[in-house]
C-alpha cells in the first residue's frame, strides 16, 4: 500500500511517501525568501508553494522508486495553518486523487506533530504527553491512542519558537533567528541576565510578556552602552534560552506528575534546541521519565509525519470526500 502525502501548511513545501507503514521519502522545500523580511509573510508562501510543489512531489515519488499509477491514495495537510498556503496543497492532492481515481485523505497537522513519534525506533506507549514546541505551537497533548488526543494546554499568544526568533530580531539576528540563539547560548552564561517567567494557569503557555521584557531591557542597557549586545551577545542568548526552556518544562513536569506519565515525548522545531534536549534529559533522570525525540527531519515541518497519519488512517478506510476544503484554525477535538 503506498500513499503519497503532502505537507503546505507553513513555508515548508513537503511530500513523502510511505509503503505498508514505511517511510520510503521525504523531501522538504524551504523558502528563503521569508528571510529578507524576518518571518513568514503568508502571501509570499503561498506563492513559493505554487512554483515548489510539483518538483517536491517528482522528487518523493522518484526516490521511493514509484510511480504515480502504484499509489492508492493521496494525503494532505487540512489545518491547522496558513489558509493560502493550505490552498495549494489541498487542491494539489485533490487533483491528483480526483486524477488518478484514488482515496484522499486528510490530515491533522497537529496530531501529524504527535505521531511522527511511530516513523522510528524506538515508538512511546500509550497513554503519553507530547510537548509540540515549533514557530506555530507550544502545546502540551495527552495521547491516549492513535486518534485519541486531548490538548492539555496550550499559549495564550505566542509559540515558543516565535519568542526565540523575535528575540533573535532585537538583537539584529537574522530569521528565523532560533538555531543561532541556541548556537550563541552555548558559549554563554545563563545566569548572566534574568527574565521574568510567566505565571499562567493550569498547562497554559505564554512568550509575549518575555518579549517585551526582553525589548525593554535591551533599550535601558543599550542607552548606557550602545555595544551592549555586541559585548553579552552569548550570555543574552543562554539567559534567554534558559527561560524559555524552564518555562517549557515547568509545565511538562506539572503534567507528568499530575497525570502520572513517565512516556514523555517532545516535537517541533523547537525540540532541536540543546538547552531543551539537555535540561529534558537531566528532567527525565531525576522524573525517572521514557523520552522520546523524533530524528530531526521528522521534528520540523514535514510531510512524512503527515504520510504516518494518513497510513494509520487508510487502515481504518476513513476517506475524505471531494468537497473538503481548508481549515486554518482546525483543531484536535
Ligand atoms: O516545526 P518548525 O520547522 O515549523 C513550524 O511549524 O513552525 O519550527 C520552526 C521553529 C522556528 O521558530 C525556529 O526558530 C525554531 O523552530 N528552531 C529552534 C531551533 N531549531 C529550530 N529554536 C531554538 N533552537 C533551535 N535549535
Ligand atoms: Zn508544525
Amino acid at each position: 500500500m503506498n500513499i503519497l502525502a503532502i505537507e503546505s501548511s507553513c513555508d515548508d513545501t513537503s511530500a513523502a511517501v510511505i509503503t505498508n507503514g514505511k517511510i520510503r521519502s521525504n523531501i522538504v522545500a524551504g523558502q528563503l525568501i521569508h528571510e529578507l523580511y524576518g518571518g513568514v509573510v503568508p502571501e509570499l508562501a503561498s506563492r513559493a508553494h505554487q512554483q515548489h510543489i510539483v518538483r517536491v512531489v517528482d522528487k518523493a515519488l522518484s526516490d521511493a522508486n514509484i510511480t504515480k499509477k502504484e499509489l492508492n491514495a493521496i494525503a494532505f495537510t487540512r489545518g491547522p495553518g496558513l489558509l493560502g498556503s493550505l490552498l495549494v496543497g489541498t487542491s494539489f492532492a485533490k487533483a491528483m486523487a480526483l486524477a488518478l481515481d484514488i482515496p484522499l485523505i486528510e490530515v491533522n497537522h497537529i496530531q501529524a506533530h504527535v505521531l511522527a513519534h511511530f516513523i522510528d525506533d524506538p515508538k512511546p506507549a500509550f497513554p503519553f504527553l507530547c510537548l509540540t514546541v515549533s514557530g506555530g505551537h507550544t502545546q502540551i497533548v495527552l495521547v491516549k491512542d492513535y486518534d485519541k488526543m486531548e490538548v492539555l494546554g496550550q499559549t495564550m499568544d505566542d509559540a515558543v519558537g516565535e519568542a526565540f526568533d523575535k528575540t533573535a530580531k532585537l538583537l539584529g539576528l537574522p530569521y528565523p533567528g532560533g538555531p543561532l540563539i541556541d548556537k550563541y547560548a552555548q558559549m554563554g552564561n545563563a545566569k548572566a541576565f534574568e527574565f521574568p517567567l510567566a505565571e499562567m494557569p493550569q498547562y497554559q503557555f505564554s512568550f509575549s510578556g518575555i518579549k517585551t521584557s526582553i525589548l525593554y531591557f535591551l533599550k535601558k542597557n543599550m542607552q548606557e552602552n550602545p555595544n551592549f549586545i555586541e559585548q553579552n551577545l552569548t550570555d543574552i542568548c543562554a539567559s534567554v534560552q534558559d527561560t524559555l526552556v524552564r518555562m517549557l518544562l515547568q509545565k511538562l513536569r506539572r503534567a507528568a506528575r499530575e497525570l502520572k506519565i513517565k512516556e514523555i515525548a517532545i516535537a517541533g522545531g523547537v525540540s532541536a534546541n540543546s538547552g531543551l534536549r539537555k535540561s529534558l534529559k537531566e528532567m527525565a533522570e531525576k522524573e525517572h521519565w521514557n523520552i522520546y525525540i523524533p530524528d530531526f527531519q521528522y521534528c520540523t515541518d514535514n510531510a512524512g509525519m503527515i504520510a504516518m497519519v494518513a497510513h494509520f488512517k487508510y487502515l481504518k478506510q476513513d476517506f475524505s470526500s471531494q468537497e473538503v476544503s481548508p481549515m486554518p484554525r482546525m483543531e484536535w477535538e
